[in-house]
């Protein structure tokens, strides 16, 4: 994967959730390549132990570096779990400089099946009151309270230190809602909210707060919803790219480039409270 410039994190130690992800392992790899010690957070053990294998393979055939990326297996949602592993990593590795949230995503359960209601009834016309309450409870968990706790355990450090950045993973729906995917929307629509009202809570600390929102990416979570069983496009997904100006989903790597901008004191030092599309322009079109 490109790094695309050159940032010196030597000496800081990020914490990357969802680090074993589609998006988050480029965001992580790009710190790492920096120089930054990376703690991967994700709760498969078998996924994490791949995926850093991966990264520090690549590191040393891409670049000729050693990188420091280790797994931690725990949920988000859980704050003890959180707490303890804070504790391993702290050990491991130092206190936490950077955190990138990115654990995230979506359920079928609290998706509808139909975009709008029509002006004639339809068969699936209740599947906004159909939504199943546990499925949009466990989304809005994972996404909104999967990002505070993280941030309340990780970045009590940067109290002490008055330095530190928190990057949270938004989304285009962040910004306007997407069709079916409720849920998640206002998830992600209340992170954007929480970035902000932290960035003014820290106010003078020196701790930052930033959002990145990717627009479309082919990812595990999504996959159902962008590609039919034969591997061709669904309609949404047509749709999407033809709401994407660039006319095509974006690569994971290309996302690198903003966490590295956001995550260096030297380079985004006065930038707090933002939320910095990485979307092809598809929030900056109408779709006219
Ligand atoms: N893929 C896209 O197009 C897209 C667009 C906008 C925003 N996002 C957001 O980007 C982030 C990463 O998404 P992705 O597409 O790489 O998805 P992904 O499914 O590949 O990665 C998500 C990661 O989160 C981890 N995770 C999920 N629940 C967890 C929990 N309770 N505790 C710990 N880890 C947990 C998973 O193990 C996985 O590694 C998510 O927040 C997602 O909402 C993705």
């Amino acid at each position: 994967m490109k790094i695309p410039f050159k940032v010196d994190l030597t000496g800081k130690t990020a914490i990357v959730t969802g680090g074993s992800g589609t998006l988050c392992s480029a965001m992580a790899y790009g710190l790492a390549v920096s120089g930054a010690k990376v703690a991967i957070i994700g709760r498969n053990k078998d996924k994490l132990n791949n995926v850093t294998d991966e990264l520090i393979n690549n590191a040393k055939t891409e670049y000729s570096k050693d990188i420091v990326v280790k797994g931690y297996s725990c949920n988000v949602i859980d704050k003890e779990e959180l707490n303890k592993s804070y504790e391993i990593i702290k050990s491991e590795l130092g206190s936490c400089d950077i955190l990138i949230n990115g654990a995230g995503g979506n359920q079928p359960g609290a998706i509808t099946s139909i975009e709008m209601l029509k002006k004639e009834k339809g068969e699936n016309d209740y599947s906004f009151w159909n939504l199943d309450e546990d499925n949009i409870r466990d989304v809005m968990d994972l996404n909104y309270m999967g990002t505070l706790l993280p941030i309340q355990v990780f970045t009590k450090d940067m109290v002490e230190k008055r330095s530190g950045s928190i990057i949270n993973i938004a989304s285009v729906t962040s910004i306007l809602p997407l069709t079916k995917v409720m849920a998640y929307g206002n998830a992600k629509s209340a992170i954007l909210n929480l970035t902000q009202w932290l960035a003014v809570h820290f106010g003078e600390s020196g701790i930052r707060c930033n959002a990145i929102a990717p627009g479309f990416y082919a990812a595990e979570q999504n996959h159902a919803l962008l590609f039919n069983e034969d591997g061709t496009y669904t309609d949404r997904a047509r749709k999407i790219v033809a709401g994407t100006p660039m006319g095509r989903f974006g690569n994971p790597e290309e996302l690198i480039g903003a966490a590295l901008f956001l995550a260096s004191d030297d380079a985004a030092g006065f930038v707090n409270g933002i939320v910095l599309p990485v979307d092809g322009g598809y929030s900056a079109y109408s779709g006219v």
